[in-house]
């Protein structure tokens, strides 16, 4: 293994070659999972700088016959971007490939190397007088290159799409150690198979991003936030059916908060000030982007609301007078997460099912889970407006969450994608598979499409270096 770390460290120079033999380097952050639940160690981290050197750095691999797990911003949830405990494969850590390459404004398109930050490409949109709408509560440190590795979804998707429908392009090193400049601005392209929309969602197991193309957007000339609180799901399906209809393309966001969820943000963020999380079980957030100007955002929004008023399908609601109130309002949503985290160890779900059937979905699996785990508690939130639901468990109040974990957690993980499947929903809404969901995956994908997977990752990586045990 010596010669191929002496390898590497040609490849890309000493000081960007980690390794467990030099006291100094802590390794830490690349070896641990976000959500601290699971440790690697590997073998080496490495940072290339180039896409040649990338390929380089896959094809010394290749030769040596190590695997290599591609990571950016290690912000993933389900455990995809750390090494295993072998101490023998190398993570490549896209962080020193951030730049700007070009925007084309003409064609509406920017074009950055993969470990860009995602706020950072948002910026530079801002800066060139666009919008990159692509937006999540770890926009802070994800990359574009683990975005679309993730087909990351976030709190726009309701208008504009996830990731995969932002991308134009991609440029990618292959298995082989190859470069694929796929980096078209094309908006139309019919020769054969995508091969972009196979790396796109592939959670680094077929090659490794570089760069990709993304489409940007007019900026709107205003945007309103409200937050209201709803009785039920119910009425918080009728509330979106609304909005669609009254906001048309302005609806930009559309979330749904429970009000134990509210309540850990409340409590381990106080200075948030959550409006309006005692008056009822659930709160909505909605976001109206508007082509025009700030008043006819603001009647539209209320004329909306009125309607919800009439039809009582809210009470109350407010709407932010100033972006700070809408950045607070926000900034409590995204706090979701962390407060989760604050709380201590908990099951994670990212599901999704067909949006009209989501409270029928949550009545009978709360049901379940109630019935199965005393004491059980929801941290239920998420995208309404994609019919995707982060619905989570967190361990009881009383006894030891280790343990509840250690016992609960499968059969856990069996009682929700049972009723998932059953409602016609996708165990994996935008978070992808990784290693957590890998045996479920087996379990709830067809047949058919899992051997078309395979095959698919057969004839791309054929030594099954990249990113093996993610996936399938
Ligand atoms: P990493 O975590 O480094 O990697 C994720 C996966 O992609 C791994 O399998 C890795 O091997 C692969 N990968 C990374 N870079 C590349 C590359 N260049 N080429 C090939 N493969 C690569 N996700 C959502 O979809 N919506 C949300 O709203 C959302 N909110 C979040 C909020 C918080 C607070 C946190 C911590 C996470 C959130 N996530 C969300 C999950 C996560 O941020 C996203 O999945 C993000 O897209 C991952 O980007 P990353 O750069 O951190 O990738
Ligand atoms: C979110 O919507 O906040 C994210 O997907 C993160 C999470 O599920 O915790
Ligand atoms: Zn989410």
């Amino acid at each position: 293994m010596q010669d191929l770390i002496d390898q590497l460290r040609r490849i890309v120079g000493d000081t960007n070659v980690f390794t467990h033999d030099d006291p100094e380097a802590d390794l830490g952050a690349w070896e641990q999972d976000w959500r601290k639940r699971t440790r690697g160690r590997a073998l080496a981290v490495v940072r290339p700088g180039s896409t040649r050197q990338v390929a380089e750095v896959v094809q010394a691999c290749a030769a040596a016959g190590t695997s290599i797990v591609p990571q950016g911003g290690n912000t993933g949830l389900v455990v995809g971007s750390i090494p295993n405990d072998s101490g023998t494969q190398v993570v490549l850590s896209l962080q020193r490939m951030s730049a700007v390459r070009n925007v084309d404004p003409g064609n509406s398109t920017i074009t950055v190397e993969a470990g860009c930050i995602l706020q950072n490409l948002q910026d530079a949109a801002e800066k060139a007088g666009f919008l990159f709408p692509l937006s999540l509560g770890a926009e802070g440190s994800c990359t574009i290159g683990g975005n679309l590795a993730t087909n990351a979804g976030g709190t726009q998707v309701v208008r504009y799409g996830n990731a995969r429908e932002l991308c134009l392009g991609v440029e990618v090193v292959t298995a082989q150690g190859e470069i694929w400049d796929g980096l078209s601005g094309l908006r139309k392209d019919n020769t054969g198979y995508d091969l972009r929309d196979l790396f796109i969602g592939s959670e680094g197991t077929l090659g490794i991003i570089t760069a990709a193309t993304v489409k940007l957007f007019p900026q709107p000339a205003a945007q309103l936030t409200a937050w209201a609180p709803v009785a039920s799901l119910d009425d918080a399906v009728k509330l979106l059916v609304l909005a669609h209809q009254r906001l048309g393309a302005g609806l930009t966001g559309f979330e749904v908060m429970g009000q134990f969820a509210l309540s850990l943000v409340d409590k381990h963020y106080p200075q948030l000030r959550v409006p309006m999380w005692k008056d009822a079980p659930w709160c909505v957030l909605l976001e109206n982007s508007d082509s025009e100007s700030e008043d006819h955002a603001r009647s539209q929004f209320e004329s909306l609301l009125e309607a919800a008023l009439e039809q009582g399908l809210v009470s109350d609601a407010v709407v932010a007078e100033n972006i700070a109130q809408a950045h607070n309002l926000w900034h409590v949503r995204e706090s979701i997460t962390l407060a989760q985290a604050e709380e201590g160890l908990n099951i994670k779900h990212d599901i999704s099912i067909p949006v009209s059937r989501i409270p029928e979905f949550v009545r009978q699996t709360d049901a379940a889970l109630a019935a199965a785990i005393p004491g059980v508690r929801f941290v239920n939130f998420g995208h309404l407006g994609d019919g995707n639901l982060h619905y989570n468990i967190q361990a009881p109040a009383e006894g030891d969450p280790k343990a509840f974990l250690r016992e609960q957690e499968e059969h856990v993980n069996t009682i929700v994608y049972d009723a998932v499947q059953q409602f016609d929903g996708s165990i994996s809404a935008e978070h992808g598979v990784g290693e957590l969901k890998r045996h479920k995956l087996v379990k709830h994908k067809s047949p058919v499409a899992l051997s078309m997977m395979r095959a698919i990752k057969t004839a791309l990586d054929p030594q099954g270096l990249m990113n093996p045990g993610r996936v399938l």
